[in-house]
């Protein structure tokens, strides 16, 4: 049985994207509450539903992920509780389970095996708040990936609303700071949403609960530009 009865608007241009070889890993790094977890969950749910198998690693002690996980029934998106240092590991067996995409959730703080999991990754993702204090830990992670020469590129996450086709100041001024250091910055934004909080709160996802919605938009946009850096990292 399809996830979905039908294909809501924003899957179709998704849909088209050829499937990859064997199992593809983002990683989700940035401070505690620059929406990791949420992005990884979201994209999983897109993920899902155009029928890729994903499996979200969840590395963080606080496991939100799993808490996540335990409020649903569907199976389609597997969820792992692991230490940070099983990352590799699990990716490799991943691949043996028929795995098309693993996203690693990762804890706020820098470990011992955050560069074995940057390695793992085709991609680590810096995802990033549009605030002051959000912006300094991001870049200290942004300096860290550009130092161990690990491919990255960097999302605004949880930013205030566009008005009229046009960004927020704080957004603006966050991605006139972050373009002096990134290469690649995703040129969207995931806009704070109730939408977003209450999929989440039932255990579901955009793509269940509201796929036809903004907020379902919006990731389905940043599922096609991360496919696309995929394509290019390759
Ligand atoms: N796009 C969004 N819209 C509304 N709330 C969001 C959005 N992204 C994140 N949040 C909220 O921000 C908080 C932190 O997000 P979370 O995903 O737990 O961050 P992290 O995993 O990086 O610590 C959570 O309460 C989450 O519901
Ligand atoms: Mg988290």
């Amino acid at each position: 049985m399809p996830l979905l009865p039908t294909w809501p608007h924003h899957i179709a241009p998704i849909s088209r994207l050829p499937h990859s070889r064997g199992p593809r890993v983002i990683s989700l790094l940035g401070k505690g509450g620059s929406s990791k977890t949420t992005t990884a969950i979201q994209l999983a749910g897109t993920g899902a539903a155009i029928g890729r198998r994903v499996l979200i690693l969840d590395t963080d002690p606080q496991r939100s992920a799993s808490g996540w996980r335990a409020l649903r029934e569907d199976t389609r998106i597997s969820v792992k509780t692991c230490r940070p240092q099983d990352v590799a590991d699990l990716v490799s067996r991943a691949s043996q389970a028929g795995i098309e995409l693993v996203l690693v959730d990762n804890p706020p703080v820098r470990s011992a095996a955050s560069d074995a999991i940057a390695a793992a990754a085709d991609l680590s993702v810096v995802m990033v708040r549009p605030s002051m204090l959000d912006l300094v830990v991001g870049m200290d992670w942004i300096t860290w990936l550009n130092a161990a020469n690990h491919q990255f590129a960097v999302v605004i996450g949880a930013a205030p609303p566009m008005r009229a086709g046009t960004e927020a100041p704080f957004v603006r001024e966050a991605r006139m700071a972050l373009r002096q250091e990134v290469h690649r910055l995703w040129r969207g934004q995931l806009t704070l949403r109730h939408a977003v909080i209450e999929s989440v709160g039932v255990g579901a996802t955009l793509m269940e609960t509201e796929p036809d919605g903004a907020a379902a938009g919006e990731f389905c946009r940043l599922w096609i530009g991360l496919m696309a850096e995929l394509e290019r990292t390759r």
